[in-house]
This record gives structure tokens, C-alpha cells and sequence, in this order.
């Protein structure tokens, strides 16, 4: 072999080496770590990464998360489709793997108005349940959902997104059927969900989770109440999530130094369940799953370097506000792992769609080491 070839062929295998350890990010710090005296960091998972199907996303999550959420698994349509079948296995590989990674593992959701059957609605006949009925399947589902995890998955979103953004109560089957249309029982169904959920299992966590706290102030002021009413009840409730869909223009700094400020007045511990930053910035800035998607947040510049950084900035500014409250944040869990899976379009997390850290990571370690 001659001189010029040996080079090039120990080129190329540098070169190499370089790419697959920039793919598992072995050369970067691991945000546990850089976290780790200020709150628990992670992300929410997704079938393909729990059963080995994405092993670069896993080896992404096994690096850098210290807690981590189910995406999708424990939705109440993917765990109990029908009254009479549970569909186990892949919230069992979540809760496994979270647990061979040593991770606070966070169970989403138990009763949202999204994501659940039919059935749940409506009898055969296709009427409503009674109020008595509804509430009968709900503490079933929680019973046994929260206690097959009973000590394993150690918090619960027990309550996703029941306040609209104008701070009133969202118009859901749950709070019609049980709340009846009654001002004296629009929490009972709340209520009952967290009675049930630490009935269950009475060492978990319970959280209340909403999209748009950060945003809108009567919706954070909806949240305080609601907080205030458990607590005045003797119900367990350790902490609210403010789930962080933002944009590059929104929160502002000061909407969410509100939210972490009023809630944690309340006495709960404050969490950022679901971050993920969308880069295009027109349109719905909300997280309802019935008015955006993938495609209504598609941007077609997100790859481009002027956007990267812009994302970058953005997640420096987001994470500099975190970390000066963090007395009251225990946890910062992004939506998804890497770019390519994300439930929106664009480039809305750290590492791209082959799982690179992009700019935005290291903006965001840059922002923890400066602190
Ligand atoms: O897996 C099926 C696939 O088999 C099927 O072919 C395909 C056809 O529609 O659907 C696939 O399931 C989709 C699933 O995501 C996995 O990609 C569902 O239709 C789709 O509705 C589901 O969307 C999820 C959404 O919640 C609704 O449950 C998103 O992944 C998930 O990121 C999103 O997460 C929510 C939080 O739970 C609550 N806060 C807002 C957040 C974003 O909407």
C-alpha cells in the first residue's frame, strides 16, 4: 500500500470515528450532568425508542435523561382500548427502561379529553353514561393503570389540559357529564381523579398538567385556583407541569416568570412537562392537538443556519429564566428526543434529525455553565 493511500484510509477512518461519536454524542456533555444540581432534565419517549426499534434515540436518552415521560403509551386509548382490554406491553418496555436507566419516570396521562375511546363517551345505544357511570369507569381506569405502577412510575399527569386559555373551564365530556353544568361541581371530576390516583398508589406524585400557563394569565390565575381548591379539600397535589410548547416569539420571559412564580406560591413544586420550541411563527401558538400538527408547523427554512441560531438564542433566553427560578423547578422534560420525531414540523428540539446536537444544545449547556 503506498504512503498516500495509508493516509487516506487513516483519514477516512478518523473522519469516522468522528461521525459515530458525534451520533451517540459521546463527545458532549450529558445534560444530567450539567443539570444536575438544578433540576431533573429529560424527555418524553416514544414506542420505537422504548422496544429497541430507535437505538440512537435510546442511546440519546440513556446519555443525557434523568427522568423521562410516555409520549403516547399511557394515553388512556393506547392502554385500555376497550372496557375489558388493557394493552400492557408497551407501557411495560417505558417503565423498563426507565428503570435500567435509573430514571424518575413520569406516568402521562390518566384523564384527558384527547386520546380516549369512545366508549369511555358513550354506551352502546350511543347515549352519554350517567354521571355516576363515567365516574365509575374512571376510577377503574385509574385503580388499575396507577396501581399495575404502583412504586415504579413515581408521578403521575393525573389531570391534562382541563382549563380553555381564557381561564374558564375547557367544555369536555368529563367535566359536562360529571360537573353536570353545575358551578359547584366543576372540579369534581379533578377532584375525584386525584383522590382515586393516590388511593392507587400513595406514594406517587400528582400533578395537574396545561399547555399556555406561560402564556395567557387568566389560564395561570385558573391554575393557582384549581391548585388551592384540591389543597382546601385534603387532596394530594405535588405539583403542576406548564407544558412549554413555545415559539422563537412566545413565552415571554415575563408570562413565564409569572407562571413559575404564582404557582409556586401555591406550594407545589413547578415542572416544565412537554418543552419544544417551533421555529415557524405564524398561526395557533397553542398545543391543542386538534388545531396544529406537523404539517400547520412546518418550516421550510428550520434547517437553515439564520434559523438554528435564532432557536439557539431562544433556548438560552428560555433556559436562563429556568434556572433562575430553579428553587422551584424540579423538572425540565423536552418533547421528544430529536428533531425527526417530534409531533411538530420544523427543528423545535436539541439534536437534529440524526440525532446531532445541534447549536441550541450547546446554547443551552453554555447557558447552565455560565450560571
Ligand atoms: O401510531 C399510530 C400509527 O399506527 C397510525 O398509522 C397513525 C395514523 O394516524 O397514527 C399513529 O398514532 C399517532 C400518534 O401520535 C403516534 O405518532 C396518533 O394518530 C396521534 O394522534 C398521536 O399524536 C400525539 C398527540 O399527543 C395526541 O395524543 C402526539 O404524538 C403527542 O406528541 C401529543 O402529545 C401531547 C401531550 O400528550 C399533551 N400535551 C400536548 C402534546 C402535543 O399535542
Amino acid at each position: 500500500m503506498n504512503m498516500k493511500k495509508t493516509v487516506t484510509i487513516a483519514g477516512l477512518a478518523i473522519l469516522w470515528i468522528g461521525a459515530a461519536h458525534v451520533t451517540a454524542g459521546q463527545d458532549v456533555p450529558a445534560l444530567k450532568d450539567v443539570f444536575k444540581a438544578d433540576f431533573l432534565i429529560g424527555g418524553a419517549l416514544n414506542r420505537n425508542l422504548v422496544t429497541g426499534r430507535d437505538p440512537n434515540a435510546a442511546a440519546i436518552a440513556e446519555k443525557h435523561f434523568s427522568t423521562i415521560t410516555a409520549e403516547n403509551d399511557l394515553k388512556w386509548q393506547r392502554v385500555h382500548p376497550q372496557p375489558d382490554q388493557y394493552n400492557w406491553e408497551p407501557a411495560d418496555s417505558y417503565v423498563a427502561f426507565g428503570e435500567r436507566n435509573k430514571m424518575f419516570i413520569v406516568g402521562h396521562c390518566l384523564v384527558w379529553h384527547a386520546q380516549t375511546p369512545r366508549w369511555v363517551f358513550q354506551d352502546d345505544a350511543g347515549n352519554p353514561p350517567t354521571r355516576d357511570a363515567l365516574l365509575a369507569s374512571m376510577k377503574d381506569h385509574i385503580m388499575t393503570v396507577v396501581g399495575r405502577y404502583q412504586g415504579r412510575i413515581k408521578g403521575w399527569d393525573v389531570v391534562n389540559e382541563a382549563l380553555a386559555d381564557n381561564g374558564t373551564m375547557r367544555d369536555t365530556q368529563w367535566l359536562r357529564i360529571i360537573g353536570e353544568g353545575s358551578p359547584d361541581k366543576k372540579y369534581d371530576h379533578i377532584e375525584n381523579a386525584f383522590r382515586w390516583a393516590h388511593e392507587a398508589d400513595p406514594n406517587a406524585e400528582l400533578y395537574y398538567n396545561d399547555f399556555g400557563l406561560e402564556t395567557s394569565k387568566a389560564k395561570c390565575d385558573a391554575a393557582v385556583a384549581l391548585v388551592k381548591d384540591l389543597r382546601s379539600k385534603g387532596l394530594r397535589i405535588d405539583g403542576v407541569g406548564i407544558q412549554l410548547h413555545g415559539g422563537l416569539m412566545h413565552p415571554s420571559v415575563e408570562g413565564l416568570e409569572y407562571a413559575i412564580t404564582s404557582l409556586a406560591a401555591t406550594g407545589v413544586k413547578v415542572m416544565v412537562t412537554e418543552l419544544d420550541i417551533r421555529t415557524q411563527s405564524r398561526g395557533y401558538r397553542g398545543a391543542d392537538i386538534g388545531q396544529v400538527s406537523r404539517a400547520s408547523t412546518n418550516d421550510p427554512t428550520a434547517a437553515a443556519a439564520e434559523t438554528q441560531k435564532k432557536l439557539a438564542d431562544r433556548y438560552a433566553e428560555i433556559f436562563s429564566v429556568l434556572l433562575k427560578h430553579k428553587k422551584d423547578i424540579t423538572r425540565v422534560t423536552f418533547w421528544g428526543v430529536y428533531d425527526r420525531t417530534s409531533w411538530i414540523g420544523g427543528s423545535p428540539l436539541l439534536f437534529d434529525r440524526d440525532y446531532r446536537p445541534k447549536e441550541a444544545f450547546f446554547a443551552v449547556v453554555k447557558t447552565a455553565q455560565q450560571q
